[in-house]
């Protein structure tokens, strides 16, 4: 037999181990052996905003070992008896925002959660650093770049970690394509697509207060592209159209392409949309000369395919939105966070990629009110060092 050179020990005879990819069964298991890595005190935190993101937010928080959830800060009251009964939140304490004082000044709130609107951030996120809690807030962290430069000066000042919850780079898709970029896998990054194409179609009250596609929206996507590419673009052009008319009348626009040049010689597309039908479609690919490694859509039921009639082959519908695509990221999210907070890491979304983000998404919208190329300058002190970025967050879950 010609394979018989090749048979090996009996795998009986070789230790035991999981890899890092089976991450989920070693969460598992720390689960049930109780294993606490390194000793440490439970967190207090207190959560704003119960809404779309704040109750993603509440449900890693409530089944978290690591968390004891103080408060929780919500204007709508009619949330509160439903939450409390449903999560069993009897030690809990429930507010309207006029009385987050109650929240600041208590000592065993370690760290405040930010998800109620934008334009609520920069206030409650200034007030938690000021009374020296750690922030976790969801993106964007201010209304404008010097809001959020303020933001994170004040973090720096008072020595308290401010992480901007940009989830993408938590999901484990995502970042093994990162990795492999990152070890040369594909040479030179030539060219980075992200197509980003929204499910459901968001309220237009949502949207009224989104602060627009390129800032709720495309922040993720550019986001994605130079944290891959560890550089910012020198230019920006934008086409953008708004084909569904209650968005045309708020001044927004649901249909965008982003093209950024990058000084390295890399070109960066972006193909955004408000409104996909077949589900939240989120791809990534990206391409050089020694190959490509793409991120495809992902779904809730794999592995499934059926062929009736003669229309072909089928499989199941990709994820819906963005809370079933993204769901390991908002865990994982909340873990980095509070491995932080137990100096087990170190912050991993660098405040100046944050602003990079903020200064390139209004170059976008720019470029689309004017039609024109923009282009981007940066100071040397603009840049973060990523020789001394984290590695994998994956792995450590
Ligand atoms: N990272 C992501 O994937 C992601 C996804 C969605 C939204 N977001 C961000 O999360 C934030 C919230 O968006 P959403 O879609 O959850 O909004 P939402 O309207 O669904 O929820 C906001 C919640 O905040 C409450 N609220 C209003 N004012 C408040 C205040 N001053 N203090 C505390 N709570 C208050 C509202 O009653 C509501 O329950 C936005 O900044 C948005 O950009 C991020």
């Amino acid at each position: 037999m010609a394979t018989v050179q090749f048979k090996d020990v009996s795998p009986y005879k070789l230790p035991r181990q999981h890899p890092p990819e089976d991450y989920i069964y070693g969460k598992y298991v720390q689960d049930v052996t109780l294993q606490k890595t390194g000793g440490y005190n439970v967190i207090g935190i207190a959560l704003f905003g119960v809404g779309r993101a704040g109750s993603i937010h509440l449900t890693s928080l409530v089944k978290n070992p690591r968390v004891k959830l103080l408060y929780i800060v919500d204007d709508d009251q009619s949330k509160w008896k439903p939450l409390k009964d449903y999560w069993n939140l009897t030690e809990t304490i429930f507010l309207a925002s006029t009385n987050a004082s109650q929240v600041f000044n208590d000592e065993n709130v370690d760290a405040v959660v930010v998800a109620s609107p934008t334009h609520t951030h920069e206030q409650i996120v200034t007030q938690a650093l000021d009374h020296k809690k750690a922030v976790f807030c969801e993106k964007p962290v201010a209304e404008d770049i010097e809001k959020t430069r303020k933001c994170f000066e004040k973090a720096k000042k008072v020595g308290m970690p401010l992480l901007t919850a940009f989830n993408r780079r938590f999901d484990p898709a995502y970042s093994t394509v990162r990795e492999r970029v990152r070890k040369g896998e594909v040479g030179h990054v030539t060219t980075i697509k992200v197509c980003s194409r929204d499910s459901p179609l968001p309220t237009i009250e949502y949207l009224k207060q989104s602060g627009g596609i390129f800032h709720d929206c495309a922040v993720h996507d550019i986001d994605m592209i130079i944290w891959i590419l560890g550089e910012y673009p020198s230019k920006v052009s934008v086409s953008a159209t708004a084909n569904i008319p209650e968005i045309a009348e708020i001044g927004d626009h649901d249909t965008v392409a982003i093209l950024l040049t990058f000084p390295s010689g890399t070109i960066g597309v972006i193909d955004l949309s408000r409104n996909s039908n077949y589900g939240y479609d989120q791809r990534l690919e990206v391409f050089g000369f020694k190959g490509m490694v793409r991120a495809e859509n992902q779904q809730p039921v794999h592995g499934v395919e059926f062929s009736c009639g003669l229309e072909g082959l089928k499989r199941s519908p990709i994820f819906y939105s963005f809370p079933s695509r993204y769901q390991a990221g908002y865990i994982n999210e909340t873990e980095h966070f509070l491995n932080v907070l137990q100096d087990k890491e170190k912050l991993s979304v660098d405040p100046k990629d944050v602003l990079a983000v903020t200064k390139i998404a209004s170059a976008c919208e720019e470029a689309a009110r004017t039609g024109r190329i923009i282009e981007l300058n940066w100071n040397e002190e603009d840049h973060p060092q990523y020789q001394k970025e984290i590695g994998s967050i994956r792995s450590k879950l």
